[in-house]
């Protein structure tokens, strides 16, 4: 499908610049399109005790989850401290979740182009029940 990756991307650079990571110094943000149309930000959030820190992507998908919708078109993904940066495996299969007929497509950025992937590029047999 093509949507506004622009869009997506330009939100997902947005997200970043709120991220809270004083322990990783590595900031990230995430930017959900849903099939409702709208879009939602999400950055990654730190703690003190590191196992609870949530990554932008599930910070993103997360909001737009409880906010009501159920399927997710596509997803960006920034970084400014590094180039292509793509989902960890936990957000894979959290975005796997919320995959209608539509393949999620993930948007990431290296040296100012845009890279539209599947999700099933990143996780080929994800888990459903
Ligand atoms: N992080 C994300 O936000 N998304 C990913 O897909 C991978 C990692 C965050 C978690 C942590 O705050 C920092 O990046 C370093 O791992």
């Amino acid at each position: 499908m093509k949507y506004d990756y622009k869009l997506l991307m330009d939100n997902a650079k947005e997200a970043a610049k709120t991220s809270y990571s004083p322990f990783s110094k590595f900031a990230v943000g995430a930017c959900v399109l849903a099939t409702s149309g709208k879009i939602y930000k999400g950055c990654n959030v730190e703690n003190s005790s590191f196992g609870m820190t949530i990554c932008a992507e599930r910070c993103a998908i997360f909001k737009a989850i409880s906010e009501g919708e159920r399927e997710i078109l596509a997803v960006a993904i920034y970084s400014p401290n590094t180039d292509d940066c793509n989902p960890c495996g936990a957000c894979r299969q959290v975005m796997y979740e919320f995959q209608g007929k539509n393949e999620i497509e993930i948007i990431t950025e290296s040296s100012g182009v845009l890279n539209v992937r599947k999700l099933s590029e990143y996780l080929p047999y994800g888990f459903k029940i």
